[in-house]
């Protein structure tokens, strides 16, 4: 086996709540009237609530004291909240879990690296509460992606270094960030686009011919 950990992101890898992300910011900027498309939102992949609402209000005109900040990134979070309510295991696509089916029969350990702190919920919705042999998320990182921070911390929790492991990343900030930790990378959906990852995925499926030799 080329690998002996498999690290995913979460938000747009192992289910699609990049949309429900999508569909909250849009909601809290059509409110404060900020324009904002998919173009911007794709610079949000991966990286921190914070750092997404700032990127966002580059084109809000005026001032914010950090409390109206705060308050903002509450009130998208609640929208996005409400939005991950209605997820089920329905939301856990088949070539995903047979995908994390055969890496696991191979020998894999798995991992969650997501810049989430939303991650714990959203697995238990889709069904994988427990399934991962570890999970580092936006509540254990002071360091978002392209920082490989949460990355780092997810090897350690499966004790293997990085270039053990193999992450799978939607957003070219976490292509980054596993280059910054000198992890191998595949892309997938967006991240394809910016050229910096060792593998290219079309489908999830893919992980399997490179992983398991
Ligand atoms: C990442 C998403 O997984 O999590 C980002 O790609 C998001 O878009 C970040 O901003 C933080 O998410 P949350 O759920 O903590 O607001
Ligand atoms: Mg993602």
């Amino acid at each position: 086996m080329l690998y002996k950990g498999i690290i995913f992101d979460l938000d747009g890898v192992i289910c699609h709540t990049d949309k429900y992300h999508y569909k909250a910011w849009k909601k809290l900027a059509d409110q404060i009237g900020v324009y904002f498309d998919r173009t911007i939102n794709n610079r949000l992949r991966g990286v921190s609530r914070m750092e997404s609402l700032e990127i966002i209000l580059e084109n809000y005109d005026g001032e914010l004291t950090d409390d109206e900040k705060k308050t903002l990134a509450e009130q998208k979070n609640n929208y996005y909240r409400e939005l991950l309510n209605n997820m089920s295991r329905a939301d856990l696509s088949d070539e995903v879990y047979d995908t994390l089916i055969a890496l696991r029969q191979a020998g894999c350990k798995l991992a969650i690296g997501s810049s989430s702190k939303n991650a714990g919920f959203i697995l238990k919705k889709i069904g994988l509460g427990e399934f991962f042999d570890a999970v580092s998320d936006g509540n254990n990182i002071s360091h978002s992606k392209p920082d490989p921070e949460v990355f780092l911390k997810a090897a350690e929790y499966i004790n293997l270094a990085p270039a053990e492991c193999l992450v799978v990343e939607d957003a070219e900030s976490g292509i980054e960030a596993a280059i910054n930790g000198g992890f191998d990378s595949a892309a997938i959906g967006d991240a394809v686009n910016c050229g910096k990852a060792m593998y290219t995925l079309r489908s999830i499926e893919d992980l399997k011919e490179i992983v398991i030799i």
